[in-house]
């Protein structure tokens, strides 16, 4: 029996702009991402009245459930996640929205099914045409997924309708899979279609670093390389590899987070003024950025790129087991759970400057970060007075924990004397902003329910990053494990990662 829904309105505020009416189908409902992350950001939406009214969950999956089941694991995970804050409007209506369809995702009658459900949500929940496809499955199943919805005609627009598939991370495993996985899922969808998700752009401050770089005069004029000594950025994790052993020891740090995390908080960082504020003219411009990197080749993917494995150690006060010793991870496993390296960037803007990467896993601290380190001042006008240490000026921002800004410069400490210390202006998003809860997937759900596709990947922004890692990944495997480090866990990694800077005479800033 189709039963009116409950109003997904909720009380008080402002009318925001609502997204289109449309049936949100999600490819591995049973699974983490979907009770972790999914479900919490359409409540979310739905707290912040920015879900459409007319609006359907249809959950698809292998396990069988009827849909009373599956919206009590939908309404579960939900309580959890929001505990005793929840507004049971909110919650009723998003789960009363939930229907799930069984079956195998590469079985074509699961299609047939969920073509019916669609036609019938569209009735019973006003949903129109407009569908979203979001693959939060194993990525062994993107391409059979995709090319099933498009040989049943659920990937086409008609009637001013729109139907979009979001695809997750990761995307490709190495250059030619990406490029393999591209050309199939665009047998079926359109690139305009197609919105490939990088966490990473759903985070607040780093869409805040194009707002801090491009909304205030103050840094443009200095953002280049005659003011700019090295960049570093990092983000450094206390999470050890935990039960994704078998996942990540066939992957690493350099796949899991450099062509994706780390590669959009460095075309933030480097790319040039968009000339609009509008999803191509800034995805151009970032991809520019990542087309610049300096390629490295077998010599310079040894003498710019560190990778390392940790060891047994303490993070946080608690035991962390070697990473061989964890499940899933082979005894001799060769695979890097950190990784730093050096890049430069060929263009007008950034020549001469380093660009230094790290991420690791089981480290001192948790901290993503962008560090500039701008040129000393060009006298040592302080020379002959006793001054202790005349700082490089430093600005930074950091992404997550402690969201904010900070500028180190040299200030006179008070006295009769000249001496001079480094201190620091700091700005604390906290301190000025009420944040909204979030999962971090709000904006970028939201985003690909009106269409802004400015946040998401294009097939050549994925080639690109890949493109650029590729070298490091084939001489890696050539190398037979010869320069894998070793770093205990709880530690700021390897020694070795001190080199790519040291040449220079610079240093990596302290992770804790
Ligand atoms: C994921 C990686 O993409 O990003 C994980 O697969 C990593 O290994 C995670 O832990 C980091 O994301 P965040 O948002 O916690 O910095």
């Amino acid at each position: 029996m189709d039963v009116a829904a409950p109003s997904l309105v909720t009380a008080g505020g402002p009318a925001p702009r609502r997204a289109d009416p449309c049936a949100f189908v999600i490819f591995g409902a049973s699974g983490d991402l979907t009770k972790r992350l999914l479900l919490p950001a359409l409540y979310n939406l739905a707290v912040g009245q920015l879900l459409p009214e007319g609006f359907a969950v249809v959950g698809v999956a292998r396990a069988e459930m009827s849909d009373d089941e599956f919206r009590r694991h939908m309404s579960d995970a939900l309580k959890d996640f929001a505990g005793d804050a929840i507004h049971p409007d909110a919650l009723d209506g998003v789960i009363a929205r939930c229907r799930y369809v069984r079956g195998d995702f590469d079985d074509p009658s699961t299609y047939g099914r969920l073509k019916t459900e669609l036609a019938k949500v569209s009735r019973t929940d006003n949903t129109g045409e407009n569908c979203l496809f979001y693959l939060a499955t194993p990525p062994d199943s993107f391409a059979h997924v995709a090319r099933l919805l498009g040989e049943c005609g659920l990937a086409k627009e008609e009637n001013g309708s729109w139907r979009r598939l979001i695809v997750e991370k990761p995307f490709g495993y190495d250059l030619q899979s990406a490029c393999a996985l591209n050309k199939q899922l665009l047998g079926a969808f359109s690139e305009r279609q197609i919105y490939r998700i990088d966490h990473y752009l759903g985070k607040e401050t780093v869409q805040n670093i194009m707002v801090l770089r491009f909304a205030n005069g103050m840094f443009e004029p200095i953002w280049n390389r005659h003011h700019i000594d090295h960049v570093q950025i990092t983000v450094a994790e206390t999470v050890s590899v935990e039960s994704r052993g078998k996942f990540y020891d066939h992957t690493g740090a350099l796949r899991d987070m450099i062509p994706n995390h780390l590669f959009q908080l460095l075309a933030l960082t480097a790319m040039e003024p968009p000339s609009r504020f509008e999803a191509d003219a800034v995805r151009t411009e970032k991809l520019k950025a990542i087309e610049a990197i300096h390629p490295l080749n077998k010599d310079s993917a040894f003498a710019d790129v560190v990778r390392a494995q940790y060891t047994a150690g303490r993070v946080n006060g608690k035991p962390v087991a070697d990473y061989r010793d964890a499940r899933g991870v082979s005894p001799q496993s060769l695979t890097e759970t950190y990784v730093a390296m050096r890049l430069m960037i060929d263009n007008w803007r950034w020549a001469g400057v380093p660009f230094y990467l790290r991420t690791g896993k089981a480290l001192a601290a948790r901290k993503t970060e962008i560090a500039i380190k701008f040129r000393s001042a060009p006298l040592a006008l302080f020379r002959d007075m006793p001054v202790e240490s005349l700082a490089q000026n430093l600005l930074i921002l950091r992404i997550q924990p402690d969201e904010g800004a900070a500028l180190h410069f040299n200030a006179k400490i008070p006295g009769p004397d000249i001496r001079i210390e480094n201190v620091r202006m700091n700005f604390k998003y906290e301190d000025y902003f009420d944040a909204a809860p979030s999962t971090g997937y709000e904006t970028l759900i939201y985003d690909c329910m009106i269409g802004d596709s400015m946040l998401f990947q294009r097939a050549v922004d994925i080639e690109a990053g890949w493109r650029a890692v590729d070298p490091i990944l084939q001489a890696w495997c050539a190398a037979d494990g010869h320069d894998l480090h070793f770093y205990p866990a709880g530690s700021d990694g390897p020694k070795e990662a001190g080199c790519l800077l040291s040449r220079s005479g610079q240093q990596w800033r302290s992770i804790t």
